[in-house]
């Protein structure tokens, strides 16, 4: 059993293995081959992939005999690869049809990891939590750097500083993260959500929660703990809450997602314009089309004198972390299936982890997700 570990497209500097997860692979009894230069974004030498026991090859020669391939973000091909290997990582599959198809062309089974259950079993395996959690700290750290003020209150000879106001929109798992995040480094913390479970989660990291008050919206979790749509009375609500709150802050760090859907409208060009000049807003939603009206992914904008910050994988840009915690999320995955006697994972069918994450088999699209979009 051979698991194969790719080298990224560049813009990617994550890799799906390092060592520790190489040696553990080993310990399964697969052997495992990188290739060239793969672990270069991550800090990762192939002289410390080598010392772990994996070889280091070309491309070719890596797919030629690969049964597990291991990425970040799937190449939209893998000429060369073996009918019945397993391609895993990040594949991305409403937005990238097209490679899902040509995988399963290949007789390539593709597994998905962004669409693991939200289950207690599968934790361990989440790629969401894993890399989000990074991506909210970093969203707070890029504000800072942004921004032209200090976060913490400072009494000095020459006058006081006041501390700056951080409001968090959306509190899943980059929320939470950007709220400690955004409290270490001494500022005022404030945020919402639309679900009511997380009021308590906001105060018990010291922040202030910013709520709707009585008007129906949602108040527990939707499916899978995810957010759904909210009615238009609950929009208005929201609104004018966030206007009269909003005028206040410095830096504003959204993160609102529904699954599915685009991303909701949070912050108006008209609100921004409330705003103290030299604020900040790093738009985690960005990529889904952003919470914010004037957000570009990908870009840094200045719109009423607010900087704009179209956050674009974040976790990305703390390559060796990210790359270290999604590793260990694909060897939870594979090991938690690995059958020691057949020597290489079975998925069955009825699984719910795998019905959830498998996207082809045998030559077909079976993912029902894909086949019957939501
Ligand atoms: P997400 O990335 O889908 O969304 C981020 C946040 O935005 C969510 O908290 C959502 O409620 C909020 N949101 C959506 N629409 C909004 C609006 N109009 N206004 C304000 N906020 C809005 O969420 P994430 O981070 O993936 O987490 C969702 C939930 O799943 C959390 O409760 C988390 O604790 C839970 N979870 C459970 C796991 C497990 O059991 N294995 C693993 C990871 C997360």
């Amino acid at each position: 059993m051979k698991v194969a570990v790719l080298k990224e497209a560049s813009g990617e500097a994550r890799v799906a293995a390092i060592p520790e997860t190489v040696k553990k692979f080993i310990a399964l009894g697969a052997s495992v081959a990188v290739e060239r230069g793969a672990g270069e974004g991550a800090s990762i030498s192939d002289a410390a992939f080598a010392e772990a026991g994996a070889t280091i090859e070309e491309r070719s020669a890596l797919l030629a005999d690969a049964d597990i391939i291991l990425c970040i973000a799937g190449p939209d091909d893998l000429p060369g690869a073996k009918r019945g290997a397993l391609i895993v990582g990040a594949l991305d599959p409403v937005r990238r049809g097209k490679a899902i198809k040509a995988y399963a062309d290949a007789g390539l089974e593709a597994l998905a990891m962004e669409w693991m259950p939200r289950i207690t079993r599968a934790q361990s395996m989440d790629i969401l939590s894993s890399q989000s959690n990074l991506a909210g700290y970093k969203a707070v750290v890029d504000a800072a750097s942004a921004f032209g003020r200090a976060f913490p209150m400072m009494m000095t000879a020459a006058g006081t500083i006041s501390p700056t106001k951080l409001f968090v929109m959306g509190v899943g798992v980059a929320g939470l993260q950007a709220i400690a995040t955004g409290r270490r480094l001494g500022a005022q913390v404030s945020a919402t959500d639309v679900r009511s479970a997380t009021r308590e989660q906001i105060q018990s990291l010291g922040a202030k929660p910013i709520f709707v008050e009585n008007v129906a919206g949602i108040e527990g979790e939707g499916a899978g703990g995810y957010a759904g749509e909210t009615s238009d009375e609950y929009k208005a609500a929201q609104a004018e809450l966030v206007s009269s709150h909003i005028a206040k802050q410095d830096i504003v760090i959204t993160t609102a997602l529904i699954p599915g859907r685009p991303a909701p409208r949070l912050v108006s060009d008209a609100q921004l314009a409330t705003m103290r000049a030299g604020s900040v807003i790093v738009d985690l939603a960005a990529e889904a089309g952003g919470n914010v009206e004037g957000c570009v992914a990908g870009e840094t904008v200045m719109v009423h004198g607010v900087t704009i910050i179209g956050a674009r994988n974040l976790a990305g840009t703390l390559a060796a972390d990210s790359s270290a915690l999604f590793a260990r999320n694909l060897y939870n995955f594979l090991s938690s299936f690995w059958d020691k006697e057949a020597g290489r994972p079975l998925l069955a069918d009825e699984d719910e982890i795998v019905k959830a994450v498998r996207l082809t088999k045998d030559g077909k699209v079976v993912s029902e997700r894909l086949l019957v979009p939501a």
